[in-house]
C-alpha cells in the first residue's frame, strides 16, 4: 500500500493545454461558476458561459465580459435547443448549472430540484452529440446516504465508497439528481468512452457567495448586528465549510486528471459545529448577540464532513484555506463580497 502511494506520488502530469481548449461553463454566472470562469481565463482557456440567471448574476461576470474574454449565452438548459447551442464547438464542459439554493431551498423545493434530472440529461446528451471531449460535473455531498450522517458525536469522514452501502439514500431530490448525474457520467464513460469526472462539493463559501447559504447568512446577520441571532435547528450540526478557490482548483484538477467518471470529494476535513461558526463570526464582528435556536427550521444532516484522501491521491489536492482563519470573514464583514444585491434569506443553518 505504502509502495503504491509512493508510486502515485511520483507520477508527474503533463501541463494541461488550457490555452488550446474551448471550454463551456454551465451556470457560469453563479458564485462557484464565475470563480471557475476566472480561473480558466487565468489559464488562458477560451470560455463560454451559459446561464439562465435564475440565481446567478451578471455582477459576477461583468468584469470578464467587459473585456470580451468570454462569450455569454442566456438561456434555460432545459430547452434542448439551448443545450445544443451551448455545447457546439466545445472541448470541455464544466456542468454547474442546477436548480439549487441553500438548506431551506433544497429541503422545501423538492419539485424544483427534481428538474435537474432533465437538465443534466439534456446537457449530457447534447454534449455527446456535439463530440465534446470531456464533461466535469459539479456534484455534492448531498449524494451520501442520510442515515450515515445522523449522529453529530460520531467522528465520521465520508469516503467515496460509502455512497451505496447498503442502499442509496441521497439528500432529497436535489441529492438524487446529483447522484443520477454522476452515475450517468460513469455510464457514458464505460459505454461510450466519453471522458467524465464528478466533484462532490461540500458547503462552499467565499466571495460572491449569497445569503441563502449558511456562512454567508451568518456574516450578513453579523454585519447587520442582528440581535437576537437565529440559528436553525439545535446548532449542533457539523459541517466542513470549504473555500471557493479550493473548490475551483480541485475542479480544474479533476478536468486534467480524471477521465473515467470517478467522483471525488472536494471538502475540508475540519469538523465545525454551526454554533461554533456563529460564535466565530460574531466574535470577528465584535458583538455578542443572544442566540435563539429554531428547531422547526430545516437543518439537513447532523454530521456531514468529507474524507479527502481520494482527492489527494488522484488530484494531489488539499485545501489551502482553513475555515477558522479564513480571510473571507474579515473581508466580508466589512465588504460583504459582491452579494449585496441578494436578500437575506436564511438564518444560520448548515449548508449542504
Ligand atoms: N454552494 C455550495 O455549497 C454547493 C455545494 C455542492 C454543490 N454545489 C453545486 O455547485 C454548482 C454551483 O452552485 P453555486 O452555489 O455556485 O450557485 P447556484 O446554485 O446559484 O448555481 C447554479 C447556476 O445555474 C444557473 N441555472 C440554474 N438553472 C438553470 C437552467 N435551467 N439553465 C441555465 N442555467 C441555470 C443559475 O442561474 C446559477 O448561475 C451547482 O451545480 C450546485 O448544485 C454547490
Amino acid at each position: 500500500m505504502e509502495g503504491s502511494q509512493k508510486e502515485r506520488a511520483s507520477v508527474t502530469y503533463p501541463t494541461y493545454p488550457w490555452s488550446s481548449k474551448r471550454v463551456l461553463v454551465t451556470g457560469g454566472a453563479s458564485f462557484i461558476g464565475s470563480t471557475l470562469v476566472d480561473a480558466l481565463l487565468d489559464r488562458t482557456a477560451s470560455v463560454r458561459i451559459v446561464d439562465d440567471f435564475s440565481s446567478g448574476g451578471m455582477r459576477n461576470i461583468e468584469h470578464a465580459t467587459a473585456n470580451g474574454s468570454v462569450q455569454v449565452l442566456r438561456g434555460d438548459l432545459r430547452d434542448p435547443e439551448i443545450a445544443a447551442q451551448s455545447v457546439e464547438g466545445m472541448d470541455v464542459v464544466f456542468h454547474l448549472a442546477a436548480d439549487h439554493g441553500g438548506r431551506g431551498y433544497v429541503d422545501l423545493h423538492q419539485y424544483a430540484c427534481s428538474t435537474n434530472l432533465a437538465l443534466d440529461s439534456l446537457l449530457f446528451h447534447a454534449a455527446l452529440q456535439a463530440g465534446v471531449e470531456k464533461i466535469v460535473y459539479a456534484s455534492s455531498g448531498c449524494v451520501y446516504p442520510l442515515y450515515l450522517q445522523a449522529d453529530p458525536d460520531q467522528i465520521l469522514y465520508l469516503t467515496e465508497d460509502m455512497l451505496a452501502a447498503p442502499g442509496y439514500q441521497p439528500d432529497g431530490l436535489y441529492g438524487l439528481a446529483k447522484l443520477a448525474g454522476e452515475l450517468t457520467l460513469r455510464a457514458l464513460h464505460a459505454e461510450l468512452g466519453l471522458k467524465t469526472a464528478s466533484c462532490r462539493y461540500f458547503t462552499v463559501y467565499g466571495p460572491r457567495g449569497v445569503e441563502n447559504h449558511a456562512v454567508i447568512a451568518m456574516i450578513a446577520r453579523a454585519f447587520l448586528r442582528q440581535d437576537p441571532f437565529y440559528v436553525w435547528g439545535n446548532g449542533e450540526q457539523i459541517r466542513n465549510w470549504t473555500y471557493v478557490d479550493d473548490i475551483v482548483r480541485g475542479t480544474i484538477l479533476a478536468a486534467e486528471r480524471i477521465d473515467d467518471g470517478t467522483a471525488v470529494n472536494l471538502g475540508t476535513t475540519e469538523r465545525v459545529r454551526v454554533l461554533d461558526a456563529v460564535s466565530m463570526v460574531c466574535e470577528l464582528a465584535g458583538y455578542s448577540p443572544q442566540i435563539v435556536l429554531q428547531p422547526e427550521m430545516p437543518t439537513g444532516p447532523m454530521n456531514r464532513v468529507a474524507d479527502r484522501s481520494l482527492a489527494e491521491e488522484l488530484l494531489g489536492w488539499e485545501p489551502n484555506v482553513p475555515f477558522a482563519v479564513s480571510a473571507t470573514f474579515s473581508h466580508m464583514l466589512t465588504g460583504r463580497g459582491t452579494a449585496v444585491e441578494e436578500p437575506i434569506g436564511a438564518g444560520a443553518a448548515a449548508g449542504e
